[in-house]
């Protein structure tokens, strides 16, 4: 890699301004992060621009459900975005929205010069129409019967049951989500982009671009399956911007989102002296330009976008990283598990440094999925953070503060102790370049290791009391904390708050990644303050039980059961006549249960919790009509109804007085 500084342009995908961000999101945004740091430590002249994905049916529908515009909704919205994101230290030079002014004007700059090129056709086509609202309905928004699998309820463009992918028209009983009306078909002319014309275009991109390997087989896929012309349009009702020259079609929300990128800069531009829009956006442009993005929408950023940049006369990314998606304990992140965690449910318990050192453990450049493993994260970084590297200082600095007023050595006992560590800089920061940040931790980690090694073997603690040995302490300090800041230098992308404090108590004003190379000698410290606590498990804890959504109303469409088939459910007051115990099973009592006509016996789970004397005579409720189960001890003919945990913890449903055996429970 050249020494000279380069002009490098960095940006994340641009998050929806419908929802919150959460711990998913902040894979992308914190892998940027750590990546821009580490570009700026290293002297390079790196900026960082992002923005709120402003347009679409979604937010316009959002919008309405909350009676406000727009236009309030995502600044509301946006507000958020950037206190979550400054909360996280993700450091944007510019935070922009895609419902500006420069992205209006870049947006139409590039319709009409793809225009002019014949690139943009109109042809007309037909849509699922929803007569009530009045408006034309995206695929997602018309919900029916899955014509394959014959499940109910599924979206207009694929089925969740059994993935058969399919248009609107082919779903049995369709309706519209918004109006719950049948929609019609209509017809509506609309503007096309040609890139089914771009093939060889894509193509020599796509060898310039250095793009890692499976997005480049998911480019092979796409081109195999053939490329399609894009609808680039939208009918009114439409939140986004009008095309130029219609009463009523807007740009669809991707056609605007990407140019969002270029528009955030040219805001930036325009307060920046020192940054030119069109030197990084012309064709021949000599900066470099890279796009973090997951893995879903790589479509979006490895063709569309490069081939609308080229076609428009613009210059093309140099590369687009492609990242994984988050699972959290090793599944798809949940709301009634509690896993479905938002950035601010974390920040309300978790320092924000924990989960930046745990993401860059674990990230790769690739877009395999990562794992947040909770249990695993807690052990993780108060091993690494706390165990090792924060322990490095905490065992060096007392002695220094308190035996040699706060002064460290004139030189160091270890010359070659630390150019293992300072050798190891190129490494590590060709780990950072090609982001391969879990092998930069294991490698500092490795590092950090030998540091704490060199402490145990010099063993200051005994050597202090040994009043001819003092030089030797002061020595042998230096020497640790130095290796300390070496290291905290070469973590400081990842974990900058921390670092900053670091550097702060070391007395340094700035960091740059080749400080690493020059020991601090004979200046003074500052006193030693406890720079980061162990992760407390009950914290962790905590924030999954805040984001666990118990409401019903919250639970995927597909675990609703219809009022048919709760009507199906014979729940019955019961007389408990008979309560015993089963030989042989702990857990059991045999229930003998009077519902009105008949007696029947039940075997219920209830024995921690209730003694057998205690029960006879009271009333439960029953589902009476569920059939009868052959266990070891009998037959079970029913169910007794009952709330909570388990063990001790189980409480039988009892209905008020008044109820009798046989009563109906509807
Ligand atoms: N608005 C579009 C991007 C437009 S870019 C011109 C969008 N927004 S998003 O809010 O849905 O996602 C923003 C980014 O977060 C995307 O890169 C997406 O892949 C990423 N992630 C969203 N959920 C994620 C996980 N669960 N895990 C990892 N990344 C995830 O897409
Ligand atoms: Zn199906």
């Amino acid at each position: 890699m050249s020494d000279q500084a380069r002009k490098i342009l960095v940006t994340s995908a641009l998050p929806y301004a419908n929802g919150s961000i959460h711990m998913g999101h902040m894979v992308e945004y914190l892998q940027t992060d750590i990546w821009v740091r580490f570009q700026k430590l290293r002297g390079h002249k790196c900026t960082y621009v992002c923005a709120s994905d402003a347009h679409g049916t979604p937010i316009m529908l959002k919008a309405r459900e909350l009676g406000i515009s727009p236009e309030e909704l995502t600044q509301k919205i946006s507000a958020e975005f950037i206190r979550d994101f400054a909360d996280f230290g993700v450091d944007f030079d510019n935070y922009h929205t895609t419902h500006s002014m420069e992205n209006e004007a870049l947006t139409i700059q590039m319709f009409e010069a793809l225009r002019t090129s014949d690139d943009i056709y109109t042809k007309t086509i037909e849509q699922s129409y929803d007569e009530k609202e009045g408006m034309f309905l995206p695929d997602r928004f018309v919900r029916g019967t899955c014509p394959r699998c014959k499940s109910e309820d599924q979206y207009g463009d694929s089925c969740e049951v059994c993935g058969a992918t399919y248009s609107p028209s082919d779903l049995i009983d369709p309706v519209s989500v918004i109006s719950g009306t049948p929609p019609v078909k209509r017809e509506s002319e609309h503007y096309f982009f040609r890139l089914s014309e771009y093939g060889g275009r894509i193509r020599a991109w796509m060898k310039k671009a250095r793009l890692d390997k499976n997005v480049l087989a998911k480019l092979e896929e796409w081109f195999e399956a053939g490329l399609q012309d894009w609808d680039i349009s939208r009918d009114a009702p439409y939140f986004g911007f009008r095309i130029p020259g219609t009463e009523d079609k807007y740009f669809y929300v991707w056609l605007d989102a990407p140019v969002g990128y270029l528009a955030s800069f040219m805001n930036l531009c325009e307060r920046r002296d020192d940054l030119d829009f069109e030197d990084y956006w012309n064709a021949d442009s000599d900066a470099e330009v890279y796009h973090f993005i997951g893995k879903d929408i790589m479509y979006f950023h490895t063709l569309f976008w490069p081939a609308v940049l080229d076609g428009a006369g613009f210059r093309t990314p140099t590369s687009v990283f492609a990242h994984g998606f988050l699972t959290v304990n090793g599944q798809k992140m949940s709301k009634s598990r509690g896993t479905f965690i938002k950035a601010r449910t974390y920040l309300d318990n978790l320092d924000p440094t924990y989960l930046r050192y745990y993401y860059a453990a674990k990230l790769g450049p690739t877009i395999e999925d990562i794992d947040l493993n909770l249990e695993d994260f807690v052990a993780r970084v108060n091993s690494d953070l706390v165990g090792k590297l924060v322990n490095i200082a905490s065992r060096c600095a007392g002695f220094i503060n308190k035996r040699f007023d706060g002064k460290l050595a004139a030189a160091l006992p270890d010359q070659a102790l630390f150019d293992t560590l300072a050798n190891a800089s190129e490494s590590i920061a060709e780990h950072y370049e090609k982001r391969e940040y879990s092998k930069a931790m294991r490698q500092i980690m490795t590092l950090a290791d030998q540091a704490n090694r060199y402490i145990d073997e010099m063993k200051p603690w005994q050597m202090i009391k040994d009043e001819a040995r003092q030089d030797e302490v002061q020595a042998v300090c230096t020497q640790g904390i130095n290796l300390f800041r070496s290291l905290m230098i070469y973590l400081s992308p990842v974990i900058p708050a921390l670092a900053d404090k670091a550097r702060e108590f070391l007395g340094d004003e700035t960091w740059r990644w080749h400080d690493a190379r020059t020991p601090l000698l004979g200046t003074g410290i500052k006193a030693f303050k406890p720079l980061l606590t162990r992760v407390d498990a009950d914290k962790v804890e905590n924030m999954v039980e805040q984001s666990r959504e118990t409401n019903v109303a919250q639970a995927p469409q597909n675990d609703f059961i219809s009022i048919d088939d709760f009507m199906k459910v014979d729940l019955r007051i019961a007389r408990i006549e008979k309560a015993e115990p089963v030989e042989g099973a702990d857990k059991l009592l045999a229930l003998t249960l009077n519902v009105g006509d008949s007696n029947r016996q039940v075997f219920a789970g209830i024995k921690a919790a209730y003694a057998p004397e205690t029960l006879v005579g009271r009333h439960v409720v029953v589902v009476a009509n569920l059939a009868p189960r052959k266990m070891r001890f009998g037959v079970s003919e029913g169910m007794v109804l009952a709330a909570g945990p388990g063990g001790e913890d189980i409480f039988l449903l009892s209905p008020d007085e008044g109820a009798e055996a046989g009563m109906r429970v509807k």
